[in-house]
């Protein structure tokens, strides 16, 4: 079947729905972190923005001066999501900063160039994991128990994939990683649903980004596409949009679950 060429529609107008929330975004300064940290301050969120790379948070800075009030409306804090001091420390720097913290957002992550397991070192793995898995880990346990102490619920969105969903060659330990934030998100939810706190995973497949484009080559990408009924790749606002729904009051009931964003991918 051809492909037809379609102009895409803009995204949504913008609707306030995070007018009051603070946010902590992990991974921010990344591709997907970025987009959706400039969404929820668009929709009236504070947000507080963690990534390991400074330069990488300097840029953000710059990226997101044209929104108007950010320097009030924004914290950047530099940590390594692997470290569980640094993971209490900022959540509690987010705390008293803001005074609350609504919606987290868990996109720190990691991925690596197609490998058969047959020939990944352990040392990637351990690696791959810990950015993944651990972080989630730990970030839903102190994020968690700040909302707890705060006693206002809120909702905690975790990065997982499509290969959190289905087997990816060439991506055991990433695929691993991501299938495990499916347990959290599942369990954390039936224990935190009592306070209000939901949790969700979302399954992106690929994103036109650095990550995607790294990790598979243009040729199997290509190829791939053919699986994808709308026969385009996400864009980061894509991902953004369901990610603040997810955040937002829209979705209270919504806990548990697991979101695929990925044009409707045929899996195989
Ligand atoms: N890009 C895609 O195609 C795609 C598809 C499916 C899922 N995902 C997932 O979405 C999330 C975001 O992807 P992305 O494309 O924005 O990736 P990205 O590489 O652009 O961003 C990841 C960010 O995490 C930060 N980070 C890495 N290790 C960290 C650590 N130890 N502590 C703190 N920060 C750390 C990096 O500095 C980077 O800014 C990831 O979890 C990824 O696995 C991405």
């Amino acid at each position: 079947m051809d492909s037809t060429t379609i102009t895409l529609r803009p995204p949504s107008a913008i609707a306030n729905r995070l007018a009051g929330q603070v946010a902590l975004i992990t991974g921010a300064a990344g591709f997907i972190g970025l987009e959706t940290t400039r969404r929820f301050l668009q929709e009236g969120a504070r947000v507080v923005l963690i990534d390991l790379d400074e330069e990488k948070l300097a840029r953000a800075k710059t990226a997101l001066a044209d929104i108007s009030n950010v320097e009030e409306n924004t914290l950047f804090v530099r940590a390594d999501v692997t470290s569980e001091p640094e993971t209490q420390a900022f959540v509690d720097q987010a705390v008293s900063h803001f005074g609350r913290l609504d919606s987290v957002f868990l996109s720190a992550g990691l991925s690596y160039s197609r490998t058969s397991i047959l020939e990944t070192d352990v040392d990637l793995y351990d690696k791959v994991m810990a950015v993944n898995c651990r972080s989630a880990f730990l970030g839903v346990k102190h994020c968690g128990r700040a909302m707890k102490s705060l006693g206002n619920g809120g909702s905690i969105i975790l990065a997982s994939s499509a290969s959190g969903l289905r087997a990816s060659r060439g991506m055991t330990a990433y695929s691993m990683a991501k299938f495990a934030l499916r347990g959290i998100a599942l369990t954390a939810a039936n224990e935190l649903g009592p306070y209000g706190i939901r949790l969700n995973t979302i399954h992106p497949s690929g994103v036109d980004s650095p990550m995607f484009e790294s990790s598979w080559p243009e040729e199997e990408r290509n190829a791939m596409l053919q699986n994808v009924p709308l026969r385009r790749w996400a864009q980061p606002n894509d991902i953004a949009a369901v990610i603040t729904f997810l955040a937002s009051n829209d979705a209270q009931y919504l806990t548990g679950g697991a979101y695929k964003v990925d044009g409707g991918s045929v899996y195989n």
